[in-house]
């Protein structure tokens, strides 16, 4: 009779726990899904959020080994706190402009506790198949503990350049070497998965491992030393796949499903977001990893004899003031000028004087997924004001001006009309198809691509040099006064 009552304890607890992890699965699609849209993101985030709560909570309340409940809460409470007060913490204090960096220190994290858990499963495994005198560590288990392993680790360490990167404090290293060495430890990690696989397992023999884990580790680091600085966030959302998977690994492990659903998750979102940003920059991924251009902060453009109109802060004001419907485009410079707020501001006051305005966001402007989406949500610029590059390009012909703002490459005609540039092919908005065109920008630096915009040059356009957060200031003062 105590038997039986001890049964059904086990299993309806053990359906708690699967039920919370089936909760948690669900709240996890349905807050990838509101993530699509500006305006239900928050919530997304927050339901993702409550879903990985649950699942946490539920597994420390109900998870239990060989019939005992967890014992060491405590030091997972303890961890818990230490991690989410770092984790709020650093958000609160984040840049927009350093939101690459922090995504990519936080997905290193990811694959670090993937690595972690097999490094320690591996060996308690192992000792356990040797004292039982099994023949080989071959088995789903064994596989998924050195994926894990692998993914994990090569995502750790490639994480971590790519911060470097980003936030400048490690440069770019090219060299044709690189590919070699970078072939050789990916085969190289292959065979060792393999051969550790095969191998019979030996009681407290944890050398292979170390030394599979540690080749993880330097290919993750020799896999993005050669990808240009600027070509971050596409690996970033690739290593970020990688996370995910090892993530599932993990979950598979275990039997979690909801570590395994939110590793898929997180791997085929990350895989789908990764291609999709290449093909908005018009690359192939393998274009992005061996790293053929993209160098942060390159060189100007090359002036030549064109030249170049300017137009002053009254003209604009004038020319802004009695047109009836304006563009603006938003890019990588307004984000560093931090103008957000000031931009909504100048299309309010466009706005109450019966202008038209609207925002055309390119896909991959500035430098992460939806930067501009973020940045003008962030001065509560309304999401029906933003239009996306294929239906704003419709609208340019009967469009008066275009305003573009800290952008570059995402309005550089040469996407269209030179064969041999190097963003030949990716969709632009199409700033000339309007009637007057005005650029505001600093210098005639080149943008991400470092490569010359013509529009720049262009009868068309006029530029308004300055930094954008001041030049609007300006604007804005100068339309008032009209
Ligand atoms: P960019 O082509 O990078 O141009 C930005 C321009 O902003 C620069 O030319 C710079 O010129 C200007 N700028 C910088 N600071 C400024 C300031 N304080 N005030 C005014 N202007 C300032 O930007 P974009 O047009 O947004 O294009 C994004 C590029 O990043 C694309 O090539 C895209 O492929 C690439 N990329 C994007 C992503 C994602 S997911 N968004 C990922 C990887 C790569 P001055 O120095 O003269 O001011």
């Amino acid at each position: 009779m105590e038997t039986l009552t001890k049964l059904i304890e086990f299993s309806s607890e053990i359906s708690i726990l699967e039920i919370s992890y089936l909760l948690a699965s669900i709240l996890f699609i349905l807050g990838l899904k509101k993530l699509s849209h500006p305006a239900t993101a928050r919530s997304g985030n927050l339901w993702a959020a409550a879903g990985m709560g649950a699942a946490i909570l539920f597994t420390i309340l109900f998870h239990k080994k060989d019939g005992a409940p967890i014992s060491n809460v405590i030091y997972i409470v303890i961890a818990l706190a230490i991690g989410s007060f770092i984790g709020w913490y650093s958000s609160k204090k984040v840049k927009m402009t350093a939101m690459p960096q922090m995504v990519s220190i936080f997905n290193g994290m990811g694959g670090a506790c993937a690595a972690l858990i097999s490094l320690m499963e591996f060996p308690k495994m192992q000792n356990m198949m040797a004292s039982e005198g099994v023949a080989h560590m071959l088995g789903g288990e064994g596989i998924a503990i050195l994926l894990g392993l692998m993914i994990g680790g090569v995502s750790f360490a490639g994480s971590m350049i790519a911060f470097g990167k980003l936030d400048g404090r490690i440069g770019d290293f090219k060299h044709p070497v690189l590919r070699i060495i970078n072939l050789t430890f990916l085969v190289g990690l292959f065979v060792a998965l393999a051969l550790i696989l095969f191998m019979k397992p030996v009681e407290g023999n944890n050398l292979p491992i170390y030394l599979f884990a540690l080749a993880a580790l330097i290919y993750g680091v020799t896999f993005v030393m050669p990808i240009g600085g600027a070509d971050m966030p596409v690996v970033i959302s690739l290593l970020n796949s990688f996370t995910g998977v090892a993530a599932a690994m993990g979950g598979f492990l275990y039997g979690n499903q909801a570590m395994l659903t939110g590793g898929i998750l997180v791997g085929s979102s990350g895989t789908i977001l990764t291609i999709l940003m290449c093909k908005a920059m018009n690359r192939s991924l393998l274009n992005v990893i061996i790293g053929a251009f993209g160098v942060a902060g390159a060189a100007g453009t090359e002036d030549g004899d064109k030249t170049v109109k300017e137009i002053s802060l009254s003209d604009a004001a004038v020319l802004l003031s009695y047109s009836q419907k304006i563009f603006i485009v938003p890019g990588y410079g307004l984000a560093v000028a931090q103008a957000q707020h000031l931009c909504h501001e100048l299309d309010n006051l466009l706005a109450s004087k019966g202008v038209e305005v609207k925002y055309a966001i390119h896909p991959v402007a500035g430098r992460m997924p939806g930067h501009m989406n973020v940045l003008l949500a962030e001065a509560d610029v309304p999401y029906e004001k933003l239009v996306e590059m294929e239906d704003a390009n419709n609208e340019m012909s009967n469009t008066d001006v275009v305003i573009v703002i800290g952008a570059n490459d995402v309005v550089n005609p040469a996407a269209e009309d030179d064969p041999s540039s190097p963003i030949y092919g990716m969709p632009i908005i199409k700033a000339l198809d309007a009637k007057n065109v005005i650029v505001m920008k600093r210098s005639m630096a080149a943008g991400y691509a470092a490569i010359p915009n013509n529009l720049f040059y262009h009868q068309k356009n006029r530029m308004l040099f300055g930094d954008a957060k001041a030049t609007l200031q300006k604007l804005v003062a100068e339309i008032k006064s009209l």
